[in-house]
Parts: C-alpha cells; structure tokens; sequence
C-alpha cells in the first residue's frame, strides 16, 4: 500500500523543504499531500502551489477557515478575554487547533500514515498541533522533521536551491513570523537580545503610534458578549475584526513586546500585533463591567486565566476548556450594549459603556441629590463585618502583652 503524509503547510522555506524531505529516502513516503489551511493569513496561493509542486508534493489543498477560525477560536477569545500572562491574545495559540483539525480530517478520509507539521522541539505550536491532531484522528503517527534533525536556514536554502524549490524573498529575513486574523507574531532575529527595541520593520499589522492621525472614536456595538458592529454597522466577526485592525492598527494599538513563559520552560522575547484583538477585548471587558455581577466577574477572571494556560498549552481540545466555556457562556446572556472606544496612540480607551442590562445603577451610585442609598444600613454593616478584625486584633494584642 501506497504510504501517505498529510502536511500543515505554510508556503514558507520550513514547509516547503519538509514536503520534499518526506520523499527522501530516510522518510521514504510515497504520497505527499499538502494542506495549506487559511486563517486570515496573508500568503500569495500561487507562488505556494509553485513551491509545493516543485518540493514534489502530490496534492496541495487550500482549506479556507477563516469564519470558522473567526467564530469558533476568536470568539472565544473574546469572549473569554483571554490574554496570556496578561499580555497576549493567544494569537498562534488560536489558529494551531483550526488548523490541525483541517489536517488531520484530511489526513484519516486518506488513510494516511502520518500527519506532519513544521514546528522545531523549542516551542509551543508542537504540542498544539500534536494535541490536536490526535484529538481528530487518535493513533495517527505525527512527524516532526526539524525535531528530528536541525537544520540551519543556510542549509535549507542550499537544500531547496538543490531541489528547484523556488526560495522566495521572505527566506531572506531573519524574522520567524506567524500570521492569522487576530494578529501577527514576530520572533528571532534582533528580537532575540531582550535590550534591542524592536525595529520598525516586521510590523504589518500597526503604524508607528508616533505618527498616528488624530485621535477618532469608535462605537462598538456588542450581543450576547460578542461584537457586532461598530459604529452601527453590522459585520460578521471576521469582518469585524479585520476592520478593527485596520482602525486600531493606524494608532499603532496593540503593539506587545514581553518576555514570556514557554510551555516548554523557556523564556522567549515576543513581539505582536493584534490591534483588533486587543481593541476588542478592551471593549468587552468595558462591557461586562456594567452588567455583570461582582461574584461573576470574579470567578471570570479566574477562569479565564486558566482557560489562556489551558489553550496556550495545546489543550483546546479538552474537557476543561469546555467547561470553563460553559461558564463563560452563562455569564456573557446579558452582555449586549454598546461601548465607545477613543483609538489614540497606543492605546484604545474606554469613554463610555450602556447596556440595557446595566447593574450599575446610577442613583446608588450617585453622590448627589436624589439618590436611594440606605446610609443608615451601612452602619450594621460595618458592624458586623469588623467583628473579626476586632477579635484578631485584640488577640494580638493580647499576645504582645504576655
Ligand atoms: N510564542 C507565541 C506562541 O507560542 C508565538 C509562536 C508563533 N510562531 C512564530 N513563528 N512566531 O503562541
């Protein structure tokens, strides 16, 4: 029987070489199909198709995903306001599900051997894409050739050349860059040093916020958690979210330089971009502030920092993940409304929220006239929740003393 390998592929040099590798001898396979999965991502289809062909692929396969990516992964990020260590909206962590998914769907109506993905034994999209494809096709082998052997970019180049693999331009930076519609991620290179500031040149996503325009207000219209419009226009999320990069991305918003905890132990210095993420989880947060309950928002926030481990570990796939999104779903019924977002550089603030669920009640609030706070009840209150602070601190008291 005819061996076959089923590859996430990208159109870069990695993906490209690895198509090639799979038909030498120490691989030995057959049949190689190539999945190309887009999520957002800018790629030229035709230069891909050029170089899968020439890496001798048998198949290459667009699998388009960028509504289901939009509805299902960045959804739930928003609606989860799911920022890794506090910082970063998950960007690669998202789409690696979306796309082994695609993958390994392919990879079992073929009957393949194994899939196959293009990550190196440092990072966290190995355990996200091998996480998920055994959640889809459970027993599939998963190759990892630039786990199994290391190979420089030179050597690659050299490889390729070799081949006929056409080496495109973007072989040439020294950027390792990952792409989809909620933002850009951008490592190596001068990066590396933690002191370097990050030069002007790998970004696509954002301006420089030292050049933005004058500053602008948007509305962003929300139902049940989820944006809808902005500035009353209704877009489907996809939409939504590429038009706020745009908006967002000219004020140089969401611009993220961290040093950030690998699953693997490492510490690596990540440079992003994800002006409309980051636009949209500001608003959203705005949002429920108004509507939902103290002790929800609370356990919200709890959760929600161990769904981002959860999901930037590899475990999309995972009871967990789905418990914690029932949570999420049963807080998110009444956060419909509307926010207003002044885009300034750097920065989308908050100016305003309503929603016709509010808990915030202004003539509790208030501190003027006509307001319906029981003051006189305040004073048990206190009373009553002092007693045990009486109680220790007069047993400390009494400790000192003896
Ligand atoms: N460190 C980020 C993450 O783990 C980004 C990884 C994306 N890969 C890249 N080639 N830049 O989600």
């Amino acid at each position: 029987m005819a061996r076959t390998a089923v590859v996430a592929y990208s159109g870069g040099l990695d993906t490209s070489c690895i198509l090639a590798w799979l038909k030498e001898d120490w691989y030995g396979f057959d049949e190689v199909v190539a999945v190309l999965v887009d999520v957002g991502q800018e790629f030229d289809l035709e230069e891909s198709i050029t170089r899968a062909k020439a890496a001798a692929a048998d198949d290459v396969l667009l699998v388009d995903r960028k509504d289901a990516f939009a509805e299902e992964q960045c959804a739930r990020a928003i609606l989860t306001n799911a920022l890794y260590e506090g910082k970063y909206p998950l960007v690669s962590a998202l789409s690696r599900p979306v796309i082994a998914e695609a993958v390994a769907g392919i990879a079992q109506d073929l009957g393949a051997e194994a899939v196959v993905h293009g990550c190196t034994g440092k990072g966290n999209d190995q355990l996200r894409f091998e996480l998920a494809f055994k959640a889809h096709y459970p027993g599939v082998k998963v190759i990892a050739p630039l786990r199994d052997r290391i190979w420089t970019r030179d050597e690659e180049i050299e490889y390729a050349l070799a081949k006929g693999i056409p080496v495109v331009q973007t072989a040439a930076s020294p950027y390792s860059i990952d792409e989809n519609l909620f933002g850009r991620a951008i490592e190596a290179g001068v990066l590396e040093d933690p002191w370097n500031a990050p030069p002007d040149e790998p970004y696509a996503l954002t301006a420089d916020p030292a050049q933005a325009p004058p500053p602008i207000e948007v509305v962003v219209g929300f139902e049940r958690g989820l944006p809808v419009s902005i500035d009353g226009e209704e877009l489907a999320l996809a939409e939504l979210i590429v038009r706020m990069n745009h908006l967002a991305g000219a004020y140089g918003i969401g611009r993220i330089d961290m040093i950030e905890n690998r699953a693997v132990g490492i510490k690596s210095r990540e440079v992003y971009e994800a002006p409309g993420a980051i636009a949209l989880i500001t608003a959203h947060q705005a949002l429920e502030d108004v509507v939902l309950t103290k002790d929800e928002a609370r356990l919200k926030a709890g959760l929600a920092q161990r769904w981002t481990e959860l999901v930037y570990e590899g475990r999309w796939f995972s009871p967990a993940r789905e418990a914690i999104d029932a949570f999420v779903d049963s807080t998110q019924r009444l956060v419909t409304g509307e926010v207003r977002l002044a885009l300034r550089p750097s920065v989308a603030v908050v100016t305003g929220r309503r929603s016709p669920h509010m808990l915030y009640a202004a003539d509790l609030a208030s501190y003027g006239t006509g307001e319906t706070f029981p003051h006189d009840a305040a004073e048990g209150f206190i009373r009553i929740s002092s007693l045990e602070t009486e109680l220790h601190a007069a047993r400390e008291r009494a400790e000192t003393r003896a």
